[in-house]
């Protein structure tokens, strides 16, 4: 077995060293401290592994992302997003049964109390969406009666995410809600609860089902990124699955993480209106001081092209070509692309475009408003929370995660009476 020694003050200290399935390595640091005294350092987690993961495998330098050893390529061109929650949360693709039987569970929670539409009804219409679904996830299990069993909450949430995320939209258009459908799959229903009307025939076309599919399934898990790494951490309190959720949506809502697919259109409109003036964005993207990034830019992890985005730049010209939509934003963009590959800052840093560059333009085609962008996101992204969520609870060793620091305040002081401050 390999190991990694330590010399600290003189002393040595020696760990075992982790392989995973593709190669990876991590020094097994679990008996630093109390062997040493020391912790480890490392501010935003760059370096650190937080668990050990059978769901997806990143390889940043390469490009190369995986859903259970299944390449995001293959799935998203032939896969359901139901196939994929399955695939995420269980382990593996669902056989015929499986997939009925799962599907058939989805459809029969995505109805949602009641009384939750008053809970909705209660926030003014300017609220932005992702302020709603997270006070609506956060809020759901005050209104399910019976007691809490994991696996009947994963199915709940993730068949009524969908109806509230529908609904935040109908509420900040002001438009009556309009309930799931029988036997739509789940893009289809989400965009019959979206822009269907209450009694009519669902009438999603093939095409709006399918570039939404492909959309859920691109952002159904990213492995330890911001949000489930979240997740994880209020899951490893004991905490109940909505709880753990809630608290993903709210870090994931940031224009770092999320909130970037938002800030993509809003900078690309910028420039539009701005006469198009890309050197101007790159000048102030090279400038640290004018606290301008270019958003969907940029990946702690991938140093080479998101494979997302790879696909989703594709997607946006055959999406937009089959709707028969022209939108200028999408020439906007890949201009803006190839002059930032072009430039030494981006170049010399490896940043390219995230999987958030492309996917607004999609979503503007499919006529969903950029205020719902990152509640998109939450929708494909909550079956991968709920595969971590489910897999730290399954695993014995779990133990509440629980950070240290370096403290760097002051050493003990008394306390001055008011009149010698
Ligand atoms: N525009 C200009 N410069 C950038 C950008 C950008 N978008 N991203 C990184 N840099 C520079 C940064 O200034 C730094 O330069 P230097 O080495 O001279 O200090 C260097 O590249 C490394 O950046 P960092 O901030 O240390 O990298 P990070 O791994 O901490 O941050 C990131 C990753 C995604 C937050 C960052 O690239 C960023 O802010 N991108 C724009 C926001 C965005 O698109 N977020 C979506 C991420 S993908 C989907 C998701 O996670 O939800």
């Amino acid at each position: 077995m390999t190991t990694a020694k330590l010399n600290l003050n003189g002393n040595d200290y020696e760990f075992s060293v982790v392989t995973g399935s593709e190669g990876e390595v991590g020094i097994d640091i679990k008996s630093l401290r109390s062997a040493s005294g020391a912790i480890t350092l490392d501010p935003g987690y760059g370096n650190t592994g937080s668990c050990e993961s059978a769901i997806t495998f990143i390889d940043g330098e390469e490009g190369i992302l995986r859903y259970r050893g299944y390449p995001i390529e293959e799935l998203a061109e032939q896969s359901t997003f139901e196939e994929v929650m399955h695939l995420l949360i269980y382990g593996h693709l669902p056989n015929a049964s499986e997939l009925q039987s799962f599907e058939g569970k989805l459809q029969e929670q995505a109805h949602v109390h009641e009384d939750v539409k008053q809970l909705i009804d209660g926030f003014p219409a300017n609220a932005h969406p992702m302020a709603v679904i997270n006070a609506l996830v956060a809020a759901l299990p005050g209104f399910e009666s019976d007691a809490s069993d994991d696996e009947q909450d994963i199915i709940r949430l993730i068949a009524r995410v969908k109806t509230l995320a529908a609904w935040a939209y109908r509420r900040s258009a002001g438009l009556p809600y309009v309930a799931s459908a029988p036997g739509l799959s789940y893009s289809a229903d989400f965009m019959h609860m979206m822009f269907g009307s209450q009694g009519a025939k669902p009438s999603v076309s093939p095409e709006v089902e399918s570039a939404i599919n492909k959309l859920l399934i691109l952002h159904a898990d990213h492995e330890q990124n911001c949000s489930t790494s979240t997740v994880r951490m209020v899951g490893s309190s004991g905490a109940t699955l909505y709880a753990a959720i809630a608290a993903g949506i709210g870090a994931l809502s940031g224009p770092l993480h999320g909130g970037a697919n938002q800030a993509v259109i809003e900078m690309l409109d910028m420039i539009d209106k701005d006469g198009g003036d890309h050197d101007k964005y790159m000048a102030m993207a090279k400038d640290k001081s004018s606290g301008f990034r270019l958003m969907g830019f940029g990946h702690r992890v991938y140093k080479n092209f998101d494979p997302r985005a790879r696909i989703l730049k594709r997607s946006a010209d055959s999406v937009l070509e089959a709707l028969g939509v022209n939108d200028p934003m999408l020439n906007i963009a890949k201009q803006l692309e190839q002059v930032a590959l072009s430039d030494s800052h981006f170049v010399d840093r490896r940043l390219y475009p995230n999987v958030d560059f492309y996917s607004g333009i999609i979503y503007r085609a499919l006529n969903i408003p950029t205020e719902m962008f990152t509640v998109m996101f939450v929708l494909g992204r909550v079956p991968g929370w709920i595969a971590h969520w489910r897999e730290m609870r399954l695993d014995p060793t779990t133990r509440i995660h629980r950070p240290r620091q370096i403290y760097t305040g002051s050493t003990k002081r008394s306390v001055e009476r008011l009149s010698e401050r």
